[in-house]
């Protein structure tokens, strides 16, 4: 099973097996990982789980989607690695992935 590596804004480090076909998202939420709130349940509509892709992971993981990048528009902190971790789904290609939270997720 694909592990992700999430770290939150104090550097705190959470390592998960997060089954594929989930989103990176559920991964945190059902392993009760700070920093991932996730108010709309997955529906692209609230960005409370926003999160940083690791460099080396963004060629993978790809960039926001149109309503995505409408939705990190009303972000905090946004930067070009920003994706949202509900519409990341997790593959075995993203075995080791490392997403990390923003300040305002925390
Ligand atoms: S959980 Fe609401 S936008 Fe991702």
């Amino acid at each position: 099973m694909p592990k992700i590596t999430y770290v939150e804004f104090d550097g705190a480090s959470h390592v998960v097996e997060v089954p594929v076909g989930q989103s990176v998202m559920q991964g945190a939420i059902r392993n009760d990982v700070p920093g991932i709130e996730a108010d709309c349940g997955g529906a692209c509509s609230c960005a409370t789980c926003h999160c940083y892709v690791d460099a080396q992971w963004l060629p993978l993981t790809g960039g926001p989607g149109e309503i995505e990048a409408a939705m990190l528009d009303l972000a905090d902190n946004v930067h070009p690695d920003s994706r949202l971790a509900c519409q990341i789904k997790v593959s075995e290609a993203l075995d080791g992935l490392v997403v990390r939270m923003p300040k305002s997720q925390r």
